[in-house]
């Protein structure tokens, strides 16, 4: 359980480096279970959910070594195994994606039906319609997915919608799979572009065409370097910490290509934004000073749903009205009442939120229940009267963010994050 106790009213001032990206670490992590030899990742973030992939791996016969703290060498010390365990399974919705490659390198995988989470029912019926596609015989047994590779053959698979999960699954079992597999309507995030440059690497071919992405499969994959890239949602929800606490932010470290919806959107809202070869800047007078605008998150590049609440918590503190839609997640406005416990005015309309901003939030007691609602809440609690402490039971916050508070707090904030029994004064500089 952890709580973070956040004194609102400072503006932050400084830089921030950003970590590797989590949703790129996770795949990247998955697919080196197709070759035996070692694979090293740089640039690995510090989160739970890396954590949590990373036994996954060494569940599965995997030797995971840390080089360094951000460095990883995996390799496979034992023969593999196709059927991790399925408490590690249930802790992470990402270990869905070793189905596929277990699958391809083992001839036959099991993990547990994913469950749902806040943000929705998570399907996974496109991952097993291209797994059918390479030729998987696939089945549903009490509660269990299990994927045996009868006899696997290239395939063309069409996405009915661009799923980023799917994508990332059937690329890395395609790679596999010798002949050429073509996805058309694919995924096109940063991540999964970084999943097919560690394939290649490997020894796949791998072609991103406009709505296609081509994979000329092989029989056995080898071992390589490969250096994750920057989390461009951390990014991002520092970017917006700056802008609505008020301050001068720059984030290091971060590919500004990845964030161009988010830029375009603050610089559009009224916020000073300059982008640097591998940083970026924002300059912001605080709530009241940007205005309110249009939101809707979209499949990459559209706008990141994963920065929806934490613009949200802007907007809720812009000049006049926004609307927010959300069209990735059927339901991904958990935040938006305790945004309201809060003072904001929102209104929710099914997948479209109605703000009217208000000149400031008031601190409470709110909960998490997502990573990026926590996010969220902590930068609400930047700009409110008083204190907001934020309870976060299930640690949602560290499996995204390997110090939240802490890089706040280096940058001005005031948060004091409290866990179970013990209290870690993060002790806030005073400006
Ligand atoms: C990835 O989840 C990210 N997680 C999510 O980030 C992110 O919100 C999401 O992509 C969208 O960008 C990781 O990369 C580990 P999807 P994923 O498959 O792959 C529907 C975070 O906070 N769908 O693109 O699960 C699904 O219901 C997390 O870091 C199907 O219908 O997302 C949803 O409406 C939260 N059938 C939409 O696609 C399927 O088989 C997007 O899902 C799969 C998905």
């Amino acid at each position: 359980m952890r709580k973070l106790t956040v004194y609102g009213g400072r503006r932050l001032f400084g830089e921030v480096p950003v970590d590797g990206a989590k949703n790129a670490a996770l795949p990247l992590l998955a697919a080196t279970v197709l070759t035996d030899d070692e694979v090293i990742l740089e640039n690995v973030p510090d989160v739970g959910d890396v954590h949590t992939m990373i036994a996954l791996l060494e569940s599965v016969g995997k030797r995971v070594q840390a080089l360094a703290p951000d460095v990883y060498s995996i390799r496979t010390e034992r023969g593999l195994s196709g059927i991790p365990p399925e408490g590690l399974v249930r802790k992470l919705r990402a270990s869905f994606l070793l189905l596929g490659p277990l699958m391809a390198r083992v001839g036959a995988s099991q993990l547990p039906l994913p469950g749902g989470c806040p943000i929705g029912v998570r399907p996974v019926d496109l991952h097993l319609k291209g797994l059918k596609a390479l030729g998987a015989r696939i089945e549903s047994q009490g509660g269990f997915w299990c994927a045996r590779a009868a006899r696997l053959h290239p395939a063309e698979i069409h996405l009915d919608y661009p799923s980023v999960g799917a994508t990332e699954q059937i690329m890395m079992t395609a790679a596999l799979v010798p002949g050429r597999t073509v996805i058309s309507n694919p995924a096109q995030d940063p991540e999964v572009h970084d999943l097919a440059r560690l394939l290649i690497k490997m020894g796949a071919g791998i072609m991103i065409e406009p709505g296609r992405l081509i994979i000329e499969g092989a029989k056995t994959l080898s071992g390589t370097v490969h250096t994750v890239i920057p989390d461009r949602i951390n990014a991002g929800t520092f970017l917006i910490a700056g802008a609505i606490a008020g301050g001068d932010v720059t984030v290091r470290r971060c590919q500004p290509l990845h964030l161009e919806a988010l830029l375009s959107k603050l610089d559009e809202l009224g916020i000073i934004v300059q982008e640097h070869v591998e940083s970026v800047r924002v300059i912001s007078d605080g709530p009241g000073s940007f205005w309110g605008g249009r939101v809707e998150a979209r499949p990459y590049p559209g706008f990141p749903t994963d920065l929806q609440p934490q613009m949200m918590a802007l907007l809720s503190v812009a000049r006049g009205s926004s609307v927010v839609k959300e069209t990735v997640w059927e339901s991904r406005f958990a935040h938006a009442a305790e945004l309201v416990r809060m003072g904001a005015r929102i209104r929710l309309e099914g997948a479209t939120a109605f703000l009217e901003g208000v000149e400031r939030l008031s601190g409470t007691q709110v909960s998490v229940n997502d990573v990026r609602a926590g996010a969220a809440l902590a930068l609400a609690g930047l700009v409110a009267e008083g204190t907001t402490v934020i309870l976060d039971r299930d640690e949602h916050i560290r499996r995204g963010y390997r110090d939240l508070a802490g890089e706040l707090n280096r940058l001005g904030a005031a948060i004091i994050e409290e866990t179970s029994d013990e209290k870690e004064v993060v002790s806030p500089e005073v400006r």
